[in-house]
C-alpha cells in the first residue's frame, strides 16, 4: 500500500480527498491535518464521512509517508517548503504556489516576488491529458487552476491542431460558490449569494496566467477570461470562442477532438446535435472525475464555441491530483476514479 497524509484536510479540496483516497485500493490513508480542528474526527468538517474514525492531527505532528497532499491557502506551501519536502518523497500541491514556470509570471498575475522561482521547473503542471509521461517521472505535482483546467481542456485540440487564429480566444466561466473554499466571507453569506449572478472577475482573472502559460507555445498569445459566479455549490462551465485561422465544419472539428481525446478515460465528447442532453451540464458531473466538452460550429463567422464542464473539486482540483498521484506511482490512471455521477440530482 501507498501511504498518503493529506495538509489542509478541513478544507473543501482536503474533503474531496479523504472520500476519494479512503476508498482507494492502494492507498493508505495515514493522517489528516487541521490546525483549527486538530484532535477531532474528519466528519467534524465533513459530515459525508461520519463513519470514518479516522481524526484530524496538527501539521506538525505530521509522519514519514510516500507522498504528501497539500491543501492549502496559497503562500503557504512557500512559507514552509523544506518542512513539508522532509515529510515524503513526492508531493502534490493543489494551491497555486508552484503552477506557473517562472517567477515573472507570479510578479505579474500574482503580485509577488517568489522567494522559491529557481524550483518552479521542478513542478509538472498536473493535467494528465497534457502532461502524462512527465508525470510519470516527477515526484512534484502542482494541481491545476480549476477554471484553467476546464478552459485548457476545452482549447488543446484546437490550439494542438494548430487551426486558432490570431484573434484572441474569448472565454467566459460560470462558477460555483465551493470555488472559494469552506471559509465564510461577506460575499459568500447565503442571502448575498443564494440567487446571484455575479461577474466577480470580468477581467484580470489570475487563471489566465495558466492558460496562457499551456498554449502559448502552439502560437495562442492570448486568451481574455471572465468569470461570473452562479446559484450553484460545485461546478464549472466554460464557454470559450475561437475564431479559425481556416475554414473547418463541425465535422471536421469533431474529428480534431476525437483525434485529441479518443483515449482519454476522463474526457467525455458530447456529439448529439439534438435533444435535450446535447451540452455538458456541471450538475451531472458533481463528485465525479470527468469532463464533458461540446463544439458549436458557427459557419457566419467563422468561429467555434467550445462548452466544457467539470466540478471543480474533482477534475479541477482532488480528482485530479489522484488521476496525476496514480500516473506517479505507475497505477492505471483511474484507480479509485471511475464512477459517474448522479442523475437527477
Ligand atoms: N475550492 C476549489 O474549487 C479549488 C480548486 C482548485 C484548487 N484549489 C486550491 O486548493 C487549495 C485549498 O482550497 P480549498 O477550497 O480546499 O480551501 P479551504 O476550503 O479554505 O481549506 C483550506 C485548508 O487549509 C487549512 N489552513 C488555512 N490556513 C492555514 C495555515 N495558515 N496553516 C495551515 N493550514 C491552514 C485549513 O485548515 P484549518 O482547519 O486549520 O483552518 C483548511 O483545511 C487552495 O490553494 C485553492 O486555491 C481550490
Amino acid at each position: 500500500m501507498i501511504r498518503v497524509s493529506v495538509v489542509g484536510g478541513s478544507g473543501f479540496t482536503g474533503g474531496e480527498l479523504i472520500r476519494l483516497l479512503a476508498y482507494h485500493p492502494e492507498v493508505e490513508l495515514v493522517q489528516v491535518t487541521s490546525e483549527r480542528l486538530a484532535g477531532m474526527p474528519v466528519s467534524t468538517a465533513h459530515p459525508n464521512l461520519r463513519h470514518m474514525s479516522l481524526s484530524f492531527t496538527s501539521a506538525e505532528q505530521l509522519a514519514p509517508v510516500d507522498c504528501l497532499f497539500l491543501c492549502l491557502p496559497h503562500g503557504q506551501h512557500i512559507a514552509r517548503y523544506t518542512e513539508f519536502q522532509g515529510i515524503a518523497p513526492k508531493t502534490i500541491d493543489l494551491s497555486a504556489d508552484f503552477r506557473l514556470n517562472t517567477p515573472e509570471a507570479y510578479d505579474q498575475w500574482m503580485n509577488i516576488d517568489h522567494p522559491l522561482g529557481h524550483e518552479l521547473q521542478n513542478w509538472v503542471y498536473g493535467i494528465p491529458e497534457l502532461n502524462r509521461e512527465a508525470l510519470k517521472l516527477s515526484p512534484h505535482a502542482t494541481g491545476a487552476g480549476c477554471n484553467a483546467t476546464a478552459v485548457v481542456l476545452g482549447l488543446w485540440p484546437l490550439a494542438q491542431a494548430g487551426v486558432i487564429g490570431d484573434l484572441p480566444v474569448i472565454t467566459e466561466v460560470k462558477v460555483g460558490s465551493s470555488e472559494a473554499g469552506a471559509e465564510s466571507q461577506a460575499s459568500s453569506h447565503h442571502p448575498i449569494r443564494s440567487g446571484c449572478v455575479r461577474s466577480f472577475q470580468p477581467t484580470g482573472h489570475r487563471h489566465t496566467a495558466e492558460i496562457e502559460m499551456i498554449l502559448r507555445p502552439y502560437g495562442v498569445t492570448r486568451v481574455d477570461l471572465s468569470a461570473t459566479a452562479i446559484d450553484m455549490v460545485r461546478g464549472i462551465l466554460a464557454t470559450s470562442h475561437v475564431y479559425l485561422n481556416q475554414t473547418l465544419d463541425w465535422r471536421d472539428l469533431m474529428g480534431i477532438y476525437r483525434d485529441c481525446y479518443q483515449q482519454e478515460p476522463f474526457i467525455r465528447l458530447i456529439a448529439n446535435r439534438s435533444g435535450q442532453y446535447r451540452v455538458p451540464e456541471p450538475k451531472y458531473l458533481a463528485g465525479t472525475n470527468f469532463c464533458d466538452l461540446s463544439i458549436h460550429w458557427d459557419a457566419r463567422s467563422n468561429r467555434v464555441v467550445v462548452l466544457s464542464a467539470i466540478d471543480n473539486l474533482m477534475k479541477g482540483a482532488s480528482g485530479q491530483a489522484v488521476q496525476c498521484f496514480n500516473l506517479m506511482h505507475g497505477l492505471d490512471e483511474t484507480t479509485g476514479l471511475t464512477f459517474p455521477g448522479l442523475s437527477p440530482v
